[in-house]
């Protein structure tokens, strides 16, 4: 039943059961088979002691649900525990989040203006939605708060408009301590970018990865003067459905319709092998620099109930309405990017709900396809935007 794979890979990294009919089988035979997977890597060497396998169920709960399990955060071990509470105080600090006007992007705004961020910016295209987002801030925080958000309009699939857009944001302020890469095409069905790139790569992937490049210098230079400077990725648990023969070879290969779950799926391992070479690349010259990427857990947002329709008209539901007693709402839902963007000190994790590190896929550890994946990016971008960018001078660089 298709509506169950859905929530297969948010749920556990690799079932070792056959799918349920139910969804409530489903939900209880995927948390209980994941300590296969958090605890062994070789499956065929049996169960791990029972300890383990409570605390991966808690994690399983910790990470994933929301309102069902109320404090379900506090399932997580000890260490690997965190609250927006414990976000630190951002005087001075200035923070950058694509799609910051809504879903856990706002939830990210929200803890970042409550504790103090002195500016901040948001990438997005949809203004009401961002004139919506700044009025709820104004009239929760005031015009002190409110007045340090700065919205600037950019579809991340125009990849020329977003290096624009970066070197627009690096005119206007000194720093940037904090960047969030947090917008996102959802399981949505195969289409094509006005460049004609896969939408889901070309603006999870490909996007961030242009705003990110135009944006190192300056968060190079915090991070030289002392600071510590955090880049967040936003991945996500279904980065597992990544199809088996992902090789970011070609466009080609990324131009072929693979289905909405793994094309999503694709997307968000490349944005975790994307943080991975980030910190293998830039960490070492630049220790104050460090880069994640994140799960969120399953949260009730835009994508999770409008956006799943698009791909899945009548099966979608499952996870608009069945799902919604258990999803995080966006509060919860940015507690691991809030650990990633605020808190961590340590560089290229998979960071799930609330602080857990977790392993990931073996393909979002393999360090040798997240180069080829960055080779690919850069020769597709280039040859994408030669005649308005490269033969501009455009010095893109991706570290
Ligand atoms: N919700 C979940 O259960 C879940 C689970 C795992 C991972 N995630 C990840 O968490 C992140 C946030 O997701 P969400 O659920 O909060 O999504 P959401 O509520 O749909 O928000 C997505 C944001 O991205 C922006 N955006 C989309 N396309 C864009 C584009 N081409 N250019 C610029 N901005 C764009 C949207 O703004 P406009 O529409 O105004 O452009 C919106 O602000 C995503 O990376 C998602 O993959 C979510």
């Amino acid at each position: 039943m298709q509506s169950i794979k859905l929530f297969r890979p948010a749920l556990s990294l690799r079932c070792t059961r056959p799918a349920s009919s139910s969804i409530s089988r489903a939900f209880l035979s995927k948390t209980t088979s994941r300590y296969y997977a958090a605890e062994n890597t070789d499956r065929l060497k049996g169960p791990v002691p029972a300890d383990s396998k409570m605390q991966a169920i808690k994690n399983t709960i910790a990470e994933n649900l929301g309102k069902i399990v109320p404090g379900a955060h506090e399932l997580a071990p000890e260490g690997s525990r965190f609250s927006l509470e414990e976000v630190p105080d951002l005087t001075g600090k200035v923070a950058v989040v694509t799609g910051g006007s809504e879903g856990i992007g706002y939830g990210c705004t929200h803890t970042l203006l409550k504790h103090n961020i002195s500016k901040l910016f948001i990438i997005s295209i949809g203004e009401d939605v961002a004139a919506d987002a700044i009025k709820a801030i104004r009239e929760e925080m005031g015009d002190e708060a409110a007045n340090k958000v700065e919205w600037i309009n950019c579809d991340l699939s125009d990849w020329e408009a977003t290096g624009q857009t970066a070197l627009k944001i690096a005119q206007k302020t000194d720093r940037i301590d904090i960047l969030i890469n947090d917008a996102a095409r959802g399981i949505m069905t195969y289409q094509l970018s006005k460049s004609g790139v896969d939408l889901h790569m070309a603006i999870n992937h490909f996007g961030h990865v242009v705003l990110t490049s135009h944006l190192l210098p300056i968060l190079k230079k915090t991070a030289d003067n002392g600071n510590t400077v955090r880049i967040v990725n936003l991945g996500s648990n279904i980065h597992e459905n990544s199809p088996k023969d992902t090789k970011f070879e070609s466009l080609d290969e990324l131009n072929t319709d693979i289905g909405p779950q793994p094309l999503y799926g694709r997307s968000k391992l490349a944005v975790i092998l994307h943080a991975k070479y980030l910190a293998r690349h830039v960490t070492p010259q630049h220790p104050n620099l460090l880069v994640n990427a994140t799960h969120p857990g399953i949260v009730e947002t835009r994508q999770s109930t409008e956006h799943i329709h698009e791909a899945y008209p009548l099966l979608g539901y499952g996870m608009s309405v069945l799902m919604n007693p258990f999803k995080k709402n966006q509060f919860q839902g940015c507690v691991s990017t809030m650990f990633a963007a605020t808190k961590t000190e340590k560089s290229g994790r998979y960071i799930t709900p609330p602080a857990i590190v977790e392993q990931g896929s073996d393909k979002a550890n393999d360090a040798l396809l997240g180069e080829q994946l960055m080779d690919l990016t850069v020769k597709i971008i280039k040859e994408k935007t030669k005649a308005s960018s490269v033969d501009k001078g455009c010095p893109f660089k991706t570290y």
